[in-house]
């Protein structure tokens, strides 16, 4: 069976790293890729970030492929401009994709560009898990001249359905998941815990279930990180640890990401990284942020755990083998990058 997926390349690298990783997932399976303008290409050609057209062709996939979008030629102080990221923002709430998944593996050839020490990174591998469409950043707002509140509101609903996500995750990886919330002192993060506790043990008995406060996970992710396997936690909280994470693996161009959620739809999944405009056309970006992305892809969004993890072991091997692309210190080209993984697959 060929798997449809919609293909997004977007603005500034994105075309550049888009068409490797086609090639990539073309050696590991038999998937139909269609093509549609998306962000700033689109507003160039249509006037808008998101087109029906392009939306429609998301929906009827079975999964969503997408590199970056955005750039200095789209950036405008007119507030009535179509802007590339609209586009992003419509997709993800077009597709009802309300968890936001953030791996964090650190690679050993890359340890020394990290931070911390060797000794602390090595054997991390955790998923942060984040709530993406509820919480305080979508609650009331309000302000005068005098003061501003912002409302944190979620329903049972959307947290019992966000902790299916990361119990579901941890059965495909180590079997456990760190429910992090401030229930010490917030109201939404009581009823957090007792909706996560109520879902373990209706139906995921089998994984183990830990809570804890985010102000220790904080300092718990930078002092110990290999004791997590999945985080999963509220809006603001994610934003924060997942950033925080992100940065024990060292550089923005290798992290994937994926949003997920909607059983009825496809899942959308890309790097972390932006357009980069200051190397695009160059053929020097690195796309193992994006063939990252593809590994995510086929694990959550088609069950293509083998082929998933080929492409993991593949980069990780042609790292070792010493393939550095211009971010990581070296000068291999995006092309050299393509054939140091796909040299590694088999
Ligand atoms: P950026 O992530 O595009 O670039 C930051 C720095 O990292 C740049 O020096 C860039 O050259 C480098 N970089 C990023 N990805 C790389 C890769 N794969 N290989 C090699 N180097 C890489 O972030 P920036 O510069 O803040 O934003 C540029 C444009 O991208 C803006 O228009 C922004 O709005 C947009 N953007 C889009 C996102 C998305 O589509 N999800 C996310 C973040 C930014
Ligand atoms: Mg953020």
């Amino acid at each position: 069976m060929s798997h449809a997926i919609a293909v997004l390349p977007g603005d500034g690298i994105g075309p550049e790293i888009t068409a490797p990783t086609l090639e990539l997932l073309n050696e590991l399976g038999d998937f139909t890729f269609s093509e549609h303008p998306f962000g700033g290409a689109s507003i160039d050609a249509h006037g808008t970030a998101l087109t029906d057209e392009t939306l429609d062709a998301c929906r009827a996939s079975d999964s969503v492929l997408l590199a970056a979008v955005g750039g200095p030629k789209w950036d405008t102080t007119d507030p009535s401009a179509p802007r590339p990221e609209q586009g992003l923002l419509g997709l993800r709430k077009e597709l009802g994709l309300f968890a936001n998944l953030r791996p964090v593996r650190p690679v050993p050839a890359l340890y020394d560009s990290s931070a911390l020490k060797r000794e602390v990174l090595d054997g991390t591998d955790l998923l942060v898990v984040r709530e993406l469409t509820g919480g305080i950043y979508f609650g009331e707002k309000t302000r005068t001249d005098t003061d501003a509140s912002d409302l944190c509101h979620y329903t049972v609903a959307e947290v019992d359905r966000i902790a299916r996500v990361a119990f579901d995750a941890a059965r495909k990886r180590r079997n456990l998941v760190h429910s992090v919330d401030k229930a010490n002192v917030l109201e939404t993060s009581r009823q957090w815990r007792q909706v996560v506790h109520e879902v373990h043990g209706a139906d995921f008995g089998d994984v183990e279930l830990r809570d804890q406060l985010v102000d220790s996970c904080a300092m718990e992710l930078i002092a110990r990180p290999t004791q997590f396997d999945v985080i999963v936690t509220e809006n603001l909280f994610g934003d924060i640890l997942s950033d925080a994470a992100a940065m024990l693996s060292g550089s923005l161009g290798m992290l994937p990401s994926a949003s997920v959620g909607n059983p009825d739809g496809p899942g959308l999944f890309e790097p972390v990284h932006g357009s980069a405009p200051d190397i695009a056309g160059q053929g020097v970006a690195n796309p193992l942020a994006m063939f990252l992305s593809a590994a995510m892809m086929l694990r959550h969004g088609l069950d293509l755990e083998a082929e998933a993890t080929a492409i993991e072991t593949a980069v990780d091997g042609a790292l070792a083998d010493g393939l550095r692309t211009k971010d990581l210190g070296g000068d291999a080209t995006t092309a050299q990058a393509l054939d140091a993984v796909r040299g590694r697959l088999s």
